[in-house]
């Protein structure tokens, strides 16, 4: 009840107020809030913002004043300024205002050494009120509990907040280092078309009606990949957008359904040349935007090396918990799940012998997520082993045990056995947990890594036939064309991703040249030739037509602000972001819409989907 009334009256107030609103008339800003220090002492200022807070002193009026630079302190005097000091008790937080005033040292004891202009106040001659404000649902602060909810549907609000304003112009600064540094390295911007169409090989696709063509979709590309291609075919040999992408798939903190990539194409070139480029790329961001220099080149891993001493393909290699491979030490185990299983692997956790039961079960259902029907473990102790499954184990295979994994006392081992997916994709993951869970991630270190080697294919059990592991216009590695026909599973591709402190932020390839390749990759998917021809039918045409050797890769660049921001999730670096249920808590989109828009397309809604 209180808080109704609180706000009603604040409501009141703020309508009350309205009337004092003025034109900005001739005023003009002279500097922002947050440049004046004891250099512009006794100078006449003139600055425009919001009120951040507001404080009757005996007699003073101080009022912080905010804009994007930062904020001011503004005192309102009755001796120096009667009318100015006696009009401003009107002032609430979020009402918008510029001021007339002198700069002038703040007095001995109330300097502010934590802001920029914490040495100086500026003293009110003059000023206007340029617009009320009703109370914002949050107050616009870094300390602000708000949820993440309510913070996405007054996002204008939550920009206001300077943690969020330094992600966004982290961002800007970030997206003109890469402009700059791509335009001095001879890359062309070009734009590709938002309105595209669907060549379903990858994600879901968004797909837009055509009113024109009845019946007919354009898709909202996933990525320009083709359209790069087609411009290294038509000679501008060095591209790149940085362009909005959409994809319709599950989102998780990483992921959004339109995402931006720095998106990259060059001709004449192999593998080295676009990771070079690539690195260059990074050094030339991280040393602008961070401040950084990084140690180059970045090391490299193959993908088998990834799988097999991390467990997954984007491994964070900032901490150690590497996998080992025991399959051949427990090959004639009596313990018929070691025996019987394609791949056993162990991971050894220093120091984890302490681990309580609670967090052991917490780390059994963890790995269940990733299809592990549980977690075996052993914990290391001076006279003995403590585990469920010690006394399964000969003393041959402890021995074998001990030495590949080099343990002692005070570790514990855990285990998975079962098919390799399952034991890599449980295991890897854990590790990352687990980094977590011990702090073994040594904060504010950057660790660049190159995955190379891709599979070129893997098996999609949905779909009962290979998919490309990166997209079909992937070049098999040298050597490993006719090995796709053969044993799918062993062919690599010339595909190579950039990993920064396990996240994925890069990923590129050498593609195919020749309309004969492009034809045998689609045939090897299982793509008949009308589908391949409807489908890719240009691509095929163009590839005909002179394409060079060309290559190329996009970074997600949604994930590197993220990283360079020191945030967990790539929303607070997005201004406008969805939900993770694709939601724009803001517009509501997406929303329904009229059905004399749906007749126009020529669409019309399933009876289920209208409520
Ligand atoms: P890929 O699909 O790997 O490659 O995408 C490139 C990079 O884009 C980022 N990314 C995303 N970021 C946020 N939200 C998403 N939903 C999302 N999906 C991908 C990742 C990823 O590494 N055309 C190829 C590139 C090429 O071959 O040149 C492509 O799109 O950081």
């Amino acid at each position: 009840m209180t808080q109704v009334s609180e706000e009603q009256q604040s409501a009141d107030l703020q309508r009350e107020h309205q009337k004092f609103i003025q034109d900005l008339g001739g005023w003009k800003r002279s500097h922002s809030c947050g440049t004046l220090d004891s250099r512009n002492d006794g100078e006449t200022v003139c600055l425009m913002g919001w009120v951040q807070y507001r404080r009757d002193h005996g007699g003073l009026i101080f009022v912080d004043l905010r804009d994007r630079d930062g904020l001011t302190q503004v005192v309102f005097s009755p001796e120096i300024a009667p009318k100015a000091h006696k009009d401003a008790h009107i002032l609430r937080s979020e009402y918008v205002f510029a001021v007339h005033g002198r700069v002038r040292p703040r007095p001995e004891g109330m300097v502010n050494p934590n802001l920029p202009t914490g040495e100086i106040e500026v003293v009110a001659l003059d000023w206007k009120l340029l617009n009320t404000s009703k109370t914002p649902p949050f107050p616009v602060e870094d300390r602000s509990d708000a949820g993440e909810n309510l913070r996405l549907a007054w996002r204008y609000i939550d920009l206001r907040r300077p943690r969020m304003r330094a992600n966004l112009m982290l961002r800007h600064r970030a997206s003109q280092s890469v402009r700059r540094y791509l335009d001095e390295s001879g890359f062309v911007e070009v734009e590709t078309p938002v309105l595209t169409k669907s060549t379903p090989e990858g994600a879901r696709d968004f797909l837009v009606p055509s009113r024109l063509n009845e019946g007919q979709f354009y898709a909202l590309p996933q990525s320009p990949q083709l359209f790069k291609q087609l411009l290294m075919i038509s000679g501008i040999d060095k591209y790149f957008q940085i362009v909005r992408c959409f994809r319709d798939e599950d989102l998780r903190v990483d992921r959004q359904p339109e995402f931006t990539q720095i998106d990259i194409e060059m001709s004449f070139v192999n593998e080295a040349a676009v990771m070079n480029m690539a690195e260059g790329l990074v050094l030339r961001l991280f040393a602008d935007v961070a401040n950084c220099a990084l140690p180059a080149p970045f090391p490299r891993l193959t993908w088998d090396d990834a799988m097999n001493r991390f467990g997954v393909d984007k491994p964070d290699t900032r901490f150690g918990l590497e996998l080992v491979d025991v399959t051949d030490i427990v090959r004639s185990s009596t313990f018929k799940l070691f025996a019987s299983a394609k791949l056993v692997k162990a991971m050894k956790v220093p120091g984890g012998e302490g681990f309580t039961r609670k967090e052991i079960d917490d780390f059994t259902e963890f790995v269940k997520v990733y299809g592990a029907q549980g977690l075996a473990w052993i914990k290391i102790r001076e006279r003995e082993w403590q585990s469920p499954i010690a006394k399964f184990l000969s003393e041959n295979e402890r021995n074998g045990i001990v030495q590949a994994l080099d343990l002692r006392a005070g570790d514990i081992v855990f285990f998975q056995a079962a098919e390799p997916v399952v034991v890599n994709a449980a295991l890897g993951n854990l590790r990352v947990r687990l980094g977590a869970h011990l702090n073994l991630v040594p904060e504010n270190s950057y660790n660049f890594l190159w995955v190379t080697d891709f599979p070129l294919f893997e098996y999609n059990d949905a779909e009962k036939r290979y998919v490309a592991c990166h997209h079909p216009f992937t070049s098999p590695a040298e050597g490993h064309f006719d090995l796709m026909l053969s044993d799918p599973p062993s062919a690599r591709a010339r595909a190579y991703d950039l990993v920064l402190n396990g996240t994925e932020v890069g990923s590129g390839s050498i593609r195919i040249h020749s309309e004969q390749a492009q034809r045998a990759i689609f045939k090897a998917l299982d793509i008949a030739p009308d589908i391949a021809e409807s489908r890719f039918g240009f691509l095929l045409q163009a590839l005909e037509l002179g394409a060079p050797p060309h290559g190329g890769i996009a970074f997600g660049f949604d994930r590197l602000v993220m990283l360079l921001a020191g945030v967990t999730s790539i929303r607070d670096v997005i201004a406008f972001p969805k939900t993770q249920k694709g939601v724009c808590l803001l517009t509501d989109a997406p929303s329904s819409v009229t059905a004399t828009q749906l007749r126009e397309l020529g669409l019309r809604l399933r009876e289920t989907a209208k409520e």
